[in-house]
C-alpha cells in the first residue's frame, strides 16, 4: 500500500465540499454521492476530503433490520426470532486517482468505529455490506468480513468482533 494522501480528513458530508469530480469508476456509486448531497436520505454520508475540501472517498451508513429468516447462519443461537438490528454500509468508494493508498481502509475503520460507538445505545448486532464488485468483495474479505452463505456479495461482521477489535480504543 502506498502512502495516504496528506491532510486526509474524514468528516460528515457538508455543503461546500467539492464532489463534482469524484470518480470511483462506478457510475452508479458516483451518482449516489450527488444524490446524497441533493436529498436528505435515511442514511448518513461520511466523506474523506483533502486540504482543498475535495472528496477523495465516501460511504453511507444506515440502520436496517434483518428478518430473522434471512439472518446469517453463523449468528449465535442467543439471537431470538425478532428482526435483527444491523448497520448497513453502502457505497463505500474511493476516487480512482487515489486507489490503493489506504483511503478505503481509513473510511471503513471510521465507519466501524462509529457503528461500534452507537451500538452500545442501539443494540446493533452486526454490520452488513453489499459488495458491488469483485474488488469490493476482496476489500471486505481483507478486513475479516464473512460472506453470507449462498450470497457471495453480502458480507457481515458481528458487533462482538468489533468490540474485541476496538477494546483498547479511547472514544474521542
Ligand atoms: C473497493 C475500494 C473502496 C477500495 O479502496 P482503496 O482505497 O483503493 O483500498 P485500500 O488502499 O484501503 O486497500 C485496503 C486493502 O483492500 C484490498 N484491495 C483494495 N483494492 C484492491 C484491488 N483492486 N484488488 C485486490 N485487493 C484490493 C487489499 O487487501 C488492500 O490492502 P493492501 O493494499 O495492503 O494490499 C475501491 O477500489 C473502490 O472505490 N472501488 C470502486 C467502487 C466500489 O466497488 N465500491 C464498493 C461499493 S460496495
Amino acid at each position: 500500500m502506498s502512502e495516504l494522501p496528506s491532510n486526509l480528513r474524514i468528516t460528515p458530508l457538508a455543503p461546500g465540499q467539492y464532489i463534482s469530480e469524484f470518480d470511483c469508476s462506478d457510475p452508479q456509486v458516483n451518482a449516489g454521492l450527488l444524490q446524497h448531497q441533493e436529498n436528505s436520505h435515511s442514511s448518513r454520508v461520511i466523506v474523506a476530503i483533502d486540504e482543498r475540501q475535495k472528496v477523495l472517498g465516501y460511504y453511507a451508513v444506515s440502520a436496517i433490520n434483518i428478518e430473522f429468516a434471512n439472518r446469517p447462519e453463523t449468528l449465535p443461537p442467543s439471537v431470538t426470532e425478532y428482526p435483527i438490528p444491523a448497520a448497513f454500509i453502502s457505497h463505500l468508494a474511493v476516487d480512482k486517482t487515489c486507489a490503493r493508498k489506504g483511503v478505503g481502509a481509513s473510511l471503513l475503520i471510521d465507519a466501524l468505529q462509529r457503528i461500534e460507538d452507537a451500538s452500545a445505545q442501539t443494540g446493533t448486532r452486526l454490520v452488513m455490506v453489499q459488495a458491488a464488485s469483485t474488488t469490493a468483495r476482496t476489500f471486505y474479505l481483507h478486513f475479516g468480513f464473512i460472506p453470507v452463505a449462498g450470497e457471495p456479495a453480502r458480507l457481515y461482521l458481528p458487533i462482538k468482533q468489533l468490540n474485541e477489535l476496538f477494546r483498547d480504543r479511547t472514544v474521542p
